[in-house]
């Protein structure tokens, strides 16, 4: 039978006899790839029949620790032996970086069990140099540059290993299949063969997978049903830190994140985050202010900036970094109209400080806040959290998990935070220092700035 190919979309799989501008199921442009239509049958795992399910013995995880908090804490407690891990993130965030520092903490906890750690993107030589810099010596530790998945098998076969790390997915593929690195069928195969090896021999293993810039994903997207377990790799590769964030988890939960710094040494955990963001504070300078946000379970203090300054051409610009531009818009919106000021001439810059990225609106007030500061050329105190979703209207509406916030300001002595009337009215007696309760935005010219 002749093979024929049908077009799939890059972003969600879905499946065209033709090509198409535009997908109709995720709405991504230019997503379509050519794959030849595979006709081989695969071979399908024999079952033993059904069993009743008293008899079935629970399978009680196996969990190994790495000993790295951060990473530990986002997986659930460590890797669970014999599981699948899908670890994504955009090109240079780190997690080459990451995943290579789990293998140096994994071959020092059981200095028999082999690693291999397969590298299709960099030569062995790179690796060996990236390994010696983050200090890692194990050794059991086996690092093979390869990209065809039928000869990592067979290296698998041989070495028996019980930690395997496969960075890319992207870069590796299989001689089922005609298609090319990284197109959707290729890196749907690997990962089933992958999947399948690997759970009949019980190691434990970790995909990397790259997504695109605009957060999509050629290839891990499609692949988060077939893992056990999904992280994402986040921030801005020129800032310092980097956000792991767990988005599927079959072992445990998945409202986890862990916080690291890069560094020349590699990753360095940050277990107090709320503490070390503060450190970062530029003091005394006006265009700033301070909220707090919850990333996974823990609150983190973030300092927003925002510098307004005179278009003398025309029609002021705005440029966001790290907060959504339509959501910058409309807090200027709200700043012209309810701050009786002025502002189409001017332009706005808008920056969350240290390449995070603003996910809900529980800053908006913050970020207003630190536009009114620049305009005003007035610094807002350091000790002053500002804190809550600013509607159309300009009312001031209040955030998810209030009280861990508020509890978190006092461990660290802020002095007043100012949201809604809300808050003030439910959480003034939980703590000592005065929450400012306010109904519209503009209520903070007075409180700040005069
Ligand atoms: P890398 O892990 O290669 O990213 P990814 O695998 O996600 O593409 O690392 C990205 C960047 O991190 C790289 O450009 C250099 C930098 N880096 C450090 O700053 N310190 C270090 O110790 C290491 C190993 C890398
Ligand atoms: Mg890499």
């Amino acid at each position: 039978m002749k093979n024929k190919s049908q077009f799939v979309c890059s972003s969600c799989a879905h499946v065209e006899p033709k090509w198409v501008g535009r997908c109709s199921q995720c709405g991504e442009w230019n997503s379509f790839q050519e794959e030849v239509i595979d006709r081989k049958k695969r071979p399908t795992r024999d079952s033993n029949g059904p069993k009743p399910i008293g008899e079935i013995s629970q399978s009680a995880y196996e969990r190994v620790a790495t000993g790295i908090g951060e990473f530990d804490r986002v997986v659930g407690s460590g890797l669970v032996r014999g599981s699948l891990l899908l670890v994504g993130g955009g090109p240079g965030i780190g997690k080459s970086t990451l995943i290579m520092e789990v293998c140096g903490k994994l071959g020092h906890i059981a200095p028999s069990e082999k690693i291999l750690y397969v590298s299709g993107e960099e030569s062995e030589g790179q690796v060996a140099d990236r390994s010696k810099r983050l200090g890692i010596d194990s050794e059991n530790f086996f690092v093979l540059n390869e990209t065809n998945w039928e000869k990592i098998r067979e290296t698998l076969k041989s070495l028996r290993p019980s930690y395997f790390v496969l960075d890319s997915i992207q870069t590796t593929s299989s001689d089922h299949l005609q298609s090319t690195p990284g197109t959707v069928s290729q890196v749907r195969e690997v990962t089933y063969e992958i999947l399948n090896y690997c759970k009949a021999h019980s190691i434990t293993s970790v995909i990397i997978g790259h997504i695109t810039k605009d957060g999509q994903i050629a290839g891990p997207k499609v692949l988060e049903h077939m893992v056990d377990a999904v992280v994402y790799f986040e921030g801005d590769p020129l800032g310092h830190y980097r956000i792991l964030r767990s988005i599927k988890n079959r072992f445990g939960n998945t409202n986890e994140v862990g916080i690291f710094e890069m560094t020349e040494l590699g990753l360095r955990e940050v277990a107090d985050p709320s503490k070390y963001f503060l450190d970062l504070l530029s003091k005394d300078s006006y265009g700033r202010s301070i909220s707090c946000i919850v990333e996974g379970s823990r609150p983190l203090f973030i300092e927003t900036q925002a510098l307004v300054i005179e278009n003398k051409n025309g029609f002021g610009r705005r440029t966001a970094q790290g907060i959504d531009s339509g959501q910058l818009a409309m807090l200027v919106a709200v700043a012209e109209k309810y701050f009786d000021t002025p502002l189409s001439f001017s332009d706005i810059y808008a920056n969350i400080v240290g390449g995070i990225r603003l996910k809900t609106r529980e800053a908006d007030l913050a970020v207003l806040a630190a536009i009114l500061s620049s305009l005003r050329k007035i610094p807002i105190p350091d000790d002053t959290i500002l804190l809550g979703e600013v509607g159309l209207t300009g009312e001031v509406r209040s955030v998810p998990m209030p009280q861990m916030r508020i509890k978190e300001m006092e461990r660290l002595q802020y002095k007043r935070l100012i949201s809604s009337k809300r808050m003030a009215k439910e959480f003034q007696d939980l703590v000592d220092f005065p929450i400012v309760g306010i109904e519209k935005a503009h209520e903070i010219d007075e409180l700040l700035f005069r």
